[in-house]
C-alpha cells in the first residue's frame, strides 16, 4: 500500500528518503517518487520499476537537498503509469508541465504534495479546479488536493493547508511543500496512519514525517503517534502540531514523543528463497514467542479490567478481512464451543455499511497483522459508535492504531510479516483467540483446573508440532507440481476447518493466481459438485474429529464423479491412497488446536505452486501488505 516518508533538514536528506522507501517497500507498491526543494525550484524523479531504480535516476540528476517528499504508490484511480506516480507538483493558471515530465524527471509547480489514501469528491474539486484555471495532468483523485493547497497559498503552507482540508472527503495521509517555504513541509492526517520523527543526525536540526515509523528506523527512535484531524509543521530544528477544534479553528496540541524501537524491515533471507517461505518455517518460533509472557489463563493476559469486562459481556462481535477474518471464523468455534458465547464474525469492509443490532453488552474484538487495516479500524469505530464500547484487538503490532483504538489488546509476537500472504501473522492469531476463549471460559465457570492444564500443555506443544508439520515439505512439493499445471483448485472442510479450507483456497489465489474455492463439504452437492471433473484436484482437511466420517462420504461423491482427491489426513485416520486419493498424514491428532497444524501443509501447498509457476510470491501482482484505504 501507499507509504509516505517527508524531511526537513540542514543535511542532504536524499539518502534517507530513498531508504525510508526501501523500508516501505514490502507492503507492495507499483511507482515510486522523490520531489526536493533544489535551487529555489521543487524537482522530482519518478519511476514504474522498484526503488533501487529511483535512486539511480537520483543520483544520475544530481538531485540533492535537505527539504523533501517521498513516495511509494498502490494505484487505486489512474493507472501505475510514470504521470500518475507521486509527488504530485500544482500546476496552476499558465504553469505548463514540464519537458521531463515523460521520463519522470521534471522541475516545476509552486506546491508538491504525496498522498496517502482516497479523495472521495476528487471530480467535484477537480472540475471547480479547472474553472480557475488549473491543469491537470495525471487520473489520481491526489492531484486535486495540490491544486488545492496551491490555490489557498498565500504565503503561509501551513494556513493553505488548513483552508485545504475541511474541503477534502475521504481518507487521507499527506505531506506537502512548496517552492517559496525552502525549510517546510506540513503534514496532515484523516483516516491514514502518519507519524512525526523527532530530530535525527546531531547537528541536522530534522525532522520527519513517515506513514510508518519503520521508514525512519536507524535515522531517529523519537516518535510521535499523529492523531485523526492532526496537521504538523516541520521546520528546521522545531515543529508544532495544529488540531481544528470544533468551530473548525486549528489550535495548537501536545503529542507524546515516545522512544520506538521500530524493525527494520532489513530481515535477512538467510536459507529461504522468498519471505513468504521463511515466515512458514519461522512459525513454530513466532507461536513459541506468542506464547511466552504465558504464565497460566487469565483475563488479565488482555489487559486490565479485563476480568471485569469478560465477566459482563453477553456475546462476542469479531471485525477483521482477508486472512484475518478467516481467524475469527475458527475463533467462533472455540468461544461458542469451550466458552459457550454467542459469537458472530463480520467482514469489517461489509459491517461498517450495514444496519445491525448493537448491544452495548458485546465484546467487540478485531483481528488485524498490521493494525491499519483501514476496513477494520472503520468498523470498530461503527461498532463503539453504535454503543458497543468494550473493544479489543488481537493484533501483530504493538504501535499500530488498532492497538491505539482498543481498550484491551493481545499483541502477538510473529515478528515482521514480510510476505503479502499472511502466514505466520495467522497462527499467531490463532494462538491469541485460542487463548481469548480460554479466558472467557473461565471467567463463565466453564473452564475447570484439569481442563485449563490439558489446554495449556496442548498450547506448549504447539511449536514442536508446527515443526513436524513442516517436515511434510517434501510431499506437499510433489503435490504443487501437479497444482502448477491447473487453473481451478476445490477446497473442502467441516467445521472448525471449514475457515482452514478457506484460507487454504485464498493462500493459492493470492500468490499462484490458480483460482481456488472453498466449500464446507456438506454444501458440494448443493452446486460446486458441478464443477467436479478429472481436471479440477479437490484438497480436502480431514482431521480425525467428530466429523470424519461425514467427510469421507462427501469425498466418495467427489471419486464418483471422477474427481481426484489430495486429502491431509490426522495420523490415526483410516484414509487411504488409492486411484485417484493422494494422502499427506500428518504426524499428529491434534485435538482442538488442529487448525493452527493443518493450515501449515496448505501454506506450503500455496508456496511451492507459486514458485513453480513463477509468480513474484512475496509481492503478488496487484495487492498490498498493509490496506490502509477503504
Ligand atoms: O493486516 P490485516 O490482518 O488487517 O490484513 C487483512 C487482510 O488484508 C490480509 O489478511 C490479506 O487478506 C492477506 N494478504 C492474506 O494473505
Amino acid at each position: 500500500m501507499c507509504g509516505i516518508v517527508a524531511a526537513v533538514s540542514s543535511r542532504n536528506i536524499v539518502p534517507v528518503l530513498i531508504e525510508g522507501l526501501r523500508r516501505l517497500e514490502y507492503r507492495g507498491y507499483d511507482s515510486c517518487g522523490v520531489a526536493l526543494h533544489q535551487n529555489g525550484r521543487l524537482r522530482r524523479a519518478r519511476s514504474t520499476a522498484r526503488v533501487a531504480e529511483l535512486s539511480a535516476n537520483v543520483a544520475a540528476e544530481h538531485l540533492e537537498a535537505g527539504t523533501g517528499i517521498a513516495h511509494t504508490r498502490w494505484a487505486t484511480h489512474g493507472a501505475p503509469l510514470v504521470h500518475n506516480a507521486h509527488p504530485h507538483f500544482s500546476h496552476g493558471p499558465g504553469v505548463v508541465a514540464d519537458a521531463g515530465e515523460a521520463s519522470g524527471m521534471a522541475a516545476s509547480g509552486r506546491v508538491g504534495l504525496v498522498h496517502n489514501g482516497i479523495i472521495e469528491n476528487h471530480d467535484e474539486l477537480r472540475a471547480e479546479l479547472r474553472n480557475k484555471g488549473y491543469v491537470f495532468v495525471t487520473q489520481t483523485d491526489t492531484e486535486v488536493i495540490a491544486h488545492l493547497v496551491d490555490f489557498h497559498y498565500n504565503g503561509d503552507l501551513l494556513e493553505a493547508v488548513e483552508r485545504t482540508l475541511p474541503r477534502l472527503r475521504g481518507a487521507y495521509a499527506i505531506a506537502v511543500f512548496c517552492r517559496d517555504e525552502p525549510h517546510r513541509v506540513i503534514a496532515a492526517r484523516r483516516g491514514s496512519p502518519l507519524v512525526l520523527g523527532v530530530g535525527g543526525a546531531a547537528g541536522a536540526n530534522e525532522n520527519f514525517v513517515a506513514s510508518d515509523a519503520m521508514a525512519l528506523a536507524g535515522v531517529t527512535d523519537q516518535i510521535a503517534y499523529l492523531e485523526e484531524g492532526d496537521v504538523v509543521d516541520l521546520q528546521l530544528g522545531k515543529y508544532w502540531i495544529v488540531h481544528a477544534d470544533a468551530n473548525g479553528e486549528f489550535r495548537r496540541v501536545e503529542r507524546p514523543v515516545r522512544t520506538v524501537v521500530a524493525h527494520t524491515g532489513a530481515a535477512e533471507l538467510g536459507p529461504y528463497r522468498h519471505y513468504m517461505q521463511k515466515e512458514i518455517f519461522e512459525q513454530p518460533k513466532a507461536i513459541a514467542d506468542t506464547l511466552d509472557a504465558v504464565a497460566g489463563i487469565s483475563p488479565e493476559l488482555f489487559g486490565d479490567g479485563a476480568h471485569r469486562v469478560f465477566k459482563g459481556v453477553e456475546q462476542v462481535l469479531i471485525l477483521a478481512c482477508g486472512t484475518s477474518y478467516y481467524s475469527g471464523s475458527v475463533a467462533k468455534y472455540w468461544l461458542e464451543g469451550i466458552a459457550r458465547i454467542p459469537t458472530a464474525v463480520e467482514v469489517a469492509s461489509e459491517y461498517r455499511y450495514r444496519d445491525s443490532v448493537p448491544n452495548p453488552k458485546t465484546l467487540v474484538v478485531t483481528i488485524s497483522q498490521s493494525g491499519e487495516t483501514a476496513d477494520t479500524i472503520a468498523a470498530l469505530k461503527h461498532a463503539r459508535s453504535l454503543g458497543m464500547e468494550h473493544t479489543l484487538t488481537v493484533c501483530n503490532v504493538a504501535t499500530s492504531a488498532m492497538v491505539r483504538e482498543c481498550a484491551m489488546a493481545y499483541v502477538t509476537r510473529a515478528g515482521v510479516e514480510i510476505g503479502v500472504a499472511s502466514t505466520k501473522a495467522f497462527t499467531t492469531q490463532l494462538v491469541g483467540l485460542f487463548m481469548l476463549a480460554l479466558a472467557l471460559a473461565q471467567v463463565r465457570g466453564r473452564l475447570d483446573g484439569a481442563s485449563e492444564a490439558a489446554h495449556l500443555k496442548a498450547l506448549r506443544h504447539l511449536p514442536v508440532a508446527v515443526q513436524s508439520v513442516l517436515a511434510l515439505e517434501p510431499q506437499v512439493i510433489a503435490w504443487s507440481e501437479e497444482f502448477a499445471r491447473k487453473e481451478n483448485a476445490l477446497f473442502l472442510g467441516r467445521g472448525v476447518h471449514y475457515p482452514i479450507a478457506l484460507e487454504g483456497a485464498l493462500k493459492l489465489k493470492e500468490i499462484s493466481y490458480i483460482h481456488a474455492e472453498a466449500y464446507p463439504a456438506g454444501e458440494l452437492k448443493h452446486g460446486p459438485l458441478a464443477l467436479v471433473t478429472s481436471q479440477m484436484p479437490v484438497v480436502a482437511i480431514a482431521p480425525n474429529d467428530a466429523l470424519l466420517e461425514k467427510l469421507e462420504s462427501n469425498l466418495h461423491e467427489v471419486r464418483a464423479r471422477g474427481g481426484e482427491l489430495f486429502v491431509f489426513a490426522d495420523a490415526d485416520t483410516r484414509i487411504e491412497s488409492g486411484e485417484g486419493v493422494h494422502v499427506i498424514r500428518m504426524p499428529e491428532h491434534y485435538g482442538a488446536l488442529s487448525p493452527i497444524l493443518h493450515v501449515v501443509p496448505l501454506q506450503l501447498l500455496a508456496y511451492h505452486t507459486a514458485v513453480a509457476r513463477g509468480t513474484d510470491v512475496d509481492k503478488p501482482r496487484n495487492l498490498a501488505k498493509s490496506v490502509t484505504v477503504e
